[in-house]
């Protein structure tokens, strides 16, 4: 099987954790490791670490382990992050400037390379080393600067007219932060990002913990009541 085959998004979530944890182990000096060490540090099962990669090749060997610069290698290639990637964000307001000024998304290989907003007072300024510019010169723009990804931080009743904007000036992958329904044509990807569903699930959970816990004591997930203080314990979780 080709390792190209579209994999489940769970999967892809997966491998970036493997990736920042070899990331880690690499820096730390570490050569081999084992499933079972990897699992421990990401969380998961060696079985799941096992499965998730065989998708793509053989990266172990039987009793010896994963060499940790080869798969964070053939993990970064899959992801598509051996490269850089340059991002325009479009709308440079409370959200906008924040994600401008968070260094990770470069250290990852996310650069935002260009910022386009409509507000006359913020064109033409200087912020985090991109110049703001004019909405209106996106698509050219985007060319111009080979960009390949767009972010969407403006309000909810513009954000299907700036992805339309986007999609016709070439991109081809969206990270929408409106709370807004958007429609893209095949061939698009679209993802949404949103902390207040994440905020609402986490404040369904403590409006209704009492019957979540009861559930999962059914199912078995919680230990009869004893404390044990290990990791390894159906005490802890995580998402
Ligand atoms: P804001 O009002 O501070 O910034 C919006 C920016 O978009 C402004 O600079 C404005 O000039 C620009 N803009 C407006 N219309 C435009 C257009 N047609 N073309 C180009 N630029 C345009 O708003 P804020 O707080 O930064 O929020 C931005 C968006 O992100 C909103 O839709 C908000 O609901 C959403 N949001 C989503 C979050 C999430 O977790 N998904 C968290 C925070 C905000």
């Amino acid at each position: 099987m080709s390792w190209k085959k579209r994999i489940a998004e769970a999967a892809v979530a997966r491998l970036s954790t493997y990736d920042r944890a070899l990331d880690e182990l690499d820096r730390g000096g570490m050569e081999i490791i084992s499933s079972d060490e990897l699992g421990e540090r990401v969380g998961y099962s060696a079985a799941q670490i096992r499965k998730d990669l065989s998708c793509f090749g053989e990266f172990g060997k039987v009793g010896t382990g994963y060499y940790v610069k080869n798969l964070k290698e053939a993990i970064s290639q899959i992801l598509g992050i051996n490269r850089t990637w340059n991002v325009a964000l479009v709308g440079a307001g409370n959200l906008g400037s924040a994600l401008l000024a968070y260094p990770g998304f470069r250290k990852r290989g996310f650069g935002i390379v260009a910022v386009f907003d409509n507000d006359l007072r913020k064109i033409g300024k200087k912020w985090e080393n991109v110049i703001l510019q004019d909405v209106s010169e996106m698509p050219e723009k985007i060319k111009e600067q080979d960009i390949q990804i767009g972010i969407i931080a403006v309000p909810a009743k513009v954000a299907q007219q700036i992805a339309d904007m986007l999609v016709l000036s070439g991109i081809r992958a969206i990270l929408n932060f409106a709370p807004a329904r958007i429609l893209v044509p095949d061939g698009v990807e679209l993802h949404a990002a949103d902390f207040s569903t994440e905020l609402e699930r986490l404040s369904y959970f403590l409006t209704n913990e009492a019957a979540i816990r009861t559930e999962a004591l059914e199912k078995g997930k919680v230990a009869n009541g004893k404390e044990d203080k290990t990791r390894e314990s159906p005490h802890y979780h995580q998402d």
